[in-house]
């Protein structure tokens, strides 16, 4: 079964559990160019990759300054995020990674799930270089991801841009 990849493999470092999750998700959405199609693949991959992860998916920009969630795995995310609120909106407005060790001490941290203490939000650009989503990964443990997984996560979403197609990407 394929699941927990990210930690099967103990002699790996970090990084090379995240170049292969990237690898593999490259292999399975080979020849895809439908969005919704290369976010689901990508979310369900990186879940099953990551044991600390309460919640792993998308927000996709859909308006101007405005995020609407995507797919992803785990229990009901807030449906609309505008640029200026939380942890992914910050990370769409500065498309730039957020590393949030405890979600309590950023300002404005939306708490879709009341449990969630930690998180990581990196940006997600479509094939021209525009952005596209945001990838935002939470956990109910604090402080559950680093910078290598920052790294690693933008690896990831390096990969899924190839299958975002400027013209299917929203209104900006
Ligand atoms: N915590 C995020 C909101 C999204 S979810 O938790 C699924 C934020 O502050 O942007």
């Amino acid at each position: 079964m394929a699941g927990r990849r990210i930690a099967a493999m103990e002699s790996e470092t970090k990084g090379e559990r995240y170049r292969r999750l990237a690898g593999e998700i490259a292999a399975v959405l080979e020849g895809i160019d439908d969005p919704v199609t290369a976010m689901a693949t990508a979310a369900c991959l990186v879940h099953q990759a990551l044991p600390a992860a309460s919640w792993t998916g998308f927000y996709r920009v859909v308006a101007p300054g405005l995020l609407r969630v995507g797919p992803y795995q785990g229990p009901l995310g807030c449906l609309e995020i505008s640029f200026d609120r939380g942890v992914c909106g910050t990370a769409a407005r500065e498309r730039r990674s957020q590393l949030v060790p405890d979600v309590d001490a950023f300002p404005g941290h939306i708490a879709c799930d009341a449990a969630a203490r930690s998180e990581v939000v990196v940006p997600v650009d479509d094939a021209s270089g525009e952005l596209a989503a945001v990838l935002d990964v939470d956990s109910h443990q604090p402080a559950a991801f680093d910078e290598e997984d920052r790294a690693g996560l933008e690896r990831v979403a390096a990969v899924l841009s190839r299958h975002l197609a400027p013209a299917a990407a929203a209104v900006r």
